[in-house]
């Protein structure tokens, strides 16, 4: 399995880095393809909105993600918390691993570490 991020402040990557995860993938343009099974972590954008990164990352290689990962910020956007991922959900069916505050928690590292074996 993969692990495809998308990071944009370095919160996403400090915990992609924590993970020690060989078979990694950044977005950086989202003009990357992939073709094997993927987790997918981002970080959500602007209003409650996917990354355009992300987006269109996504419309070519959607159907390869078998689970999400979610990190923003409840404090600078209580309102949208998290509603990008909301959006991916609904968008590609598949499951949430964990939804983060920012770089997460020890026990959040531990639940993605299991989901990725
Ligand atoms: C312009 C901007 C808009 C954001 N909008 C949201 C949002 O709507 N909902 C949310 O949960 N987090 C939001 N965040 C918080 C980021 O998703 C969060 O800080 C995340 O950890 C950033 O990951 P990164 O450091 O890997 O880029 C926003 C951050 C920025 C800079």
């Amino acid at each position: 399995m993969k692990l495809v991020y998308a990071s944009r402040t370095g919160n996403v990557q400090s915990v992609v880095d924590q993970l020690n995860y060989a078979n990694t993938l950044k977005i950086e343009t989202g003009k990357e393809t992939v073709n094997e099974d993927y987790i997918l972590f981002t970080y959500n954008d602007g209003n409650g909105i996917v990354p355009p990164t992300v987006e269109e990352f996504l419309k070519n290689n959607g159907s390869h993600m078998k689970g999400l990962i979610s990190s923003g910020n409840p404090e600078r956007h209580p309102t949208t918390y998290h509603f990008g991922a909301d959006i991916i959900v609904k968008e590609y069916n598949v499951p949430v691993i964990a939804k983060l505050d920012r770089k997460g928690t020890p026990e959040d590292l531990e639940t993605i570490k299991k989901a990725l074996k």
